[in-house]
């Protein structure tokens, strides 16, 4: 007898629990709803990407390596601080980023890989070759940033090189 009491209670509050359950399901979606932020007004703009070799695309500790690179692979050609030897023209100064002015850090990277070092070139790996480059854009002047300058050429190939000032200041 008392058993059966007991077993009715326990079926009785099971169903209360159900119910109430079943009711906080249902009220759910909607309570869902309601706590749904407004749909946003504009999308954020996308990471950023560098756009210009202005933009800080190589870091300081890069270029430190592309230095100890240069010194190896690079100097003996176009001279210890890139003013060009006999027939290796200057990797610095006005002529050097008129020739480039306008074009990207891609094709400057693309022309060292494929053509550099000119007595063995294709020597050098791709993170080799995007160092040195670093190197090359902070002997330019060209601003560090935090990111390392990557060696993917369809990468690169979006980084504008462009004259620090006025293509005329630069090309006397
Ligand atoms: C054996 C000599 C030699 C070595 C070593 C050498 N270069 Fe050159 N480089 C040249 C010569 C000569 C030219 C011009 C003729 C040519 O393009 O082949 C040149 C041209 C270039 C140019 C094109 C410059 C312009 O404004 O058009 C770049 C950039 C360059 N070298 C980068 C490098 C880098 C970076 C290294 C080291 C990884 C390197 N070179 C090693 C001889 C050399």
């Amino acid at each position: 007898m008392t058993f059966r009491i007991v077993l009715l209670a326990a079926i009785g509050a099971w169903m209360v629990a159900a119910s109430y359950s079943a009711s906080a399901l249902h009220a759910s979606p909607s309570a869902l709803h309601a706590q749904q932020p407004p749909a946003p007004s504009q999308t954020p703009p996308p990471a950023a990407a560098p756009g210009s070799v202005l933009d800080g695309v190589y870091s300081e500790e890069q270029a430190k390596r592309g230095a100890a690179l240069y010194t190896t692979e690079c100097a003996s050609c176009h001279g210890s601080t890139m003013e060009g030897l006999d027939m290796a023209p200057p990797l610095t100064g006005g002529a050097f980023i008129a020739n480039w002015n306008g074009l990207t850090v891609g094709d400057l990277f693309e022309r060292i890989r494929l053509s550099m070092p000119q007595d063995d070139p294709g020597r050098l790996s791709r993170q080799q070759d995007a160092d040195v480059l670093a190197f090359l854009l902070s002997v330019n002047k060209y601003p560090a940033g935090k990111t390392e300058l990557p060696r993917e050429t369809e990468t690169l190939k979006r980084i504008k090189f462009e004259a620090t000032k006025s293509p005329g200041s630069e090309l006397q």
